[in-house]
């Protein structure tokens, strides 16, 4: 019951929405599981690719399964010209500065119309179509960078892995293999999240059958807001505002004072350290370490120190990963579409689930508005 006595759980906090062997979030203690495997082992001992076959499979793969699915991930990594024509066409058209999400999220609808299996729900043509979407993601969000800077459209090398293949076709050369594996390990952290909003958002249209697409369409819609995926790039905005460490105390007071949020911190399941930045902290501090500059790390720990002492609230997977890729001199604006990178993998594993073992998603609402309400003709109001 809330304060106003409603049965009502406003955002549906705590309401156990569906079975699922995917992830699970642990608020209380911190912790994070993809299908059983905790998080920081995976963090540590992973790749992208085979958090992947876990998310999709409910296991680790054997070295030949792994192989195959990268076989078949390669195999679907390069951009169709439907795919490429469009970004170009968007580029040229829409406005200047249009968020990078909007674009993402037209294309992968767009692309919908060239995928001949993806009305056939069965798991064998689903996790093709799931193969293709996440294969895809990486080429299609460098693509809309290039094209929108007058850049040529880098096609992916099928020998590489996704993290490493995205830093490739953004910058049109090979990375630095600490941002390669710096990137693998931020795609594994924010692969899945158990019902987050954009995750249920997927579940919710899986579950009237519509197709994949359009699933991952309504996700991506979900993804782009500042209190889910958006918060990776606000944080960034806050962090060149603030520009010294100096200046942290007085700014978070402020902000405070106004009822400001300070984005990447808090989190609406954690209750402790939120497992992911645990790991992206260590990495913002090492990049900045190797980088030569460690004041966007410093910031962040200094806004760290303060928003657990004014408000007792934590950075979430978001705080650290903005530094993180700002040293990495990915655009601001492509922070959120790189988390859509990572997060097509846990989507596309929830509509797997969905459909394997499909209900209605159609809760109630607590209706508070009058009864009885005459209709009056239009003239006589
Ligand atoms: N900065 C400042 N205050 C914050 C805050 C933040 N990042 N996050 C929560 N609060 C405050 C709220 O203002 C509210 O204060 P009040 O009770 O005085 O009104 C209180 O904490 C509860 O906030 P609420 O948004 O209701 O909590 P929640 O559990 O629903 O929120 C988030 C979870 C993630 C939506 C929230 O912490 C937030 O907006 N964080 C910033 C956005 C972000 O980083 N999102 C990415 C999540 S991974």
């Amino acid at each position: 019951m809330d304060k106003s006595g409603s049965a009502v759980a406003t955002g549906l906090r705590g309401v156990v929405a569906a079975s699922s062997s995917i992830g699970d979030v642990n608020g209380e203690k911190g912790e994070l599981i993809y299908q059983g495997v905790n998080i920081h082992d995976l963090a540590t001992k992973s790749t992208f690719e085979e958090v992947v076959f876990l998310l999709w499979n409910g296991r680790l793969p054997k070295r030949a399964e792994l192989d195959e699915l990268k076989k078949n991930l390669a195999a679907a990594y390069e951009l169709q010209w439907q795919a490429i024509e469009l970004i170009k066409g968007m580029c040229s058209r829409a406005p200047k500065g249009t968020d990078p999400m909007d674009m993402l999220r037209t294309v992968i609808s767009a692309l919908a119309l060239f995928d001949e299996e993806k009305r056939d729900l069965s798991r064998d043509a689903s996790i093709r179509v799931a193969t293709r979407l996440t294969a895809r993601f990486p080429a299609i969000v460098a693509a809309i960078d290039r094209a929108r800077n007058d850049l040529e459209i880098i096609q992916p090398k099928p020998e590489l892995g996704i993290a490493t293949n995205f830093l490739y076709m953004l910058k049109g050369e090979m990375p630095d293999e600490f941002d390669a594996h710096v990137l693998d390990v931020a795609l594994i952290l924010q692969a899945d999240h158990e019902l987050n909003a954009s995750t249920f958002t997927a579940r919710v249209v899986a579950g009237t059958l519509a197709d994949m697409y359009s699933c991952v369409t309504a996700a991506l819609g979900a993804l782009s807001g500042p209190l889910h995926g958006g918060a990776n790039t606000a944080i960034m905005k806050i962090l060149l505002e603030i520009g010294d460490v100096d200046r942290v105390e007085d700014y978070v007071k402020n902000a405070l004072s106004k009822k400001k949020k300070i984005m990447g911190f808090g989190h609406a399941v954690y209750k402790t350290e939120d497992p992911r930045a645990t790991h992206l902290r260590r990495f913002s501090k090492e990049m900045g370490e190797r980088k030569g500059n460690t004041k966007w790390y410093d910031i962040t720990a200094k806004l760290e120190e303060i928003m657990k002492r004014e408000k007792n609230l934590l950075p979430n997977v978001d705080a650290y990963s903005a530094s993180t890729y700002y040293m990495m001199e990915i655009p601001l604006d492509l922070y959120t579409p790189i988390f859509a990178v990572s997060r097509i993998s846990g989507w596309t594993a929830h509509i797997l689930e969905q459909y394997a073992d499909n209900k209605l998603i159609r809760p109630r609402a607590e209706y508070v508005g009058p009864r009885n309400v005459p209709y009056v003709p239009i003239d006589e109001r």
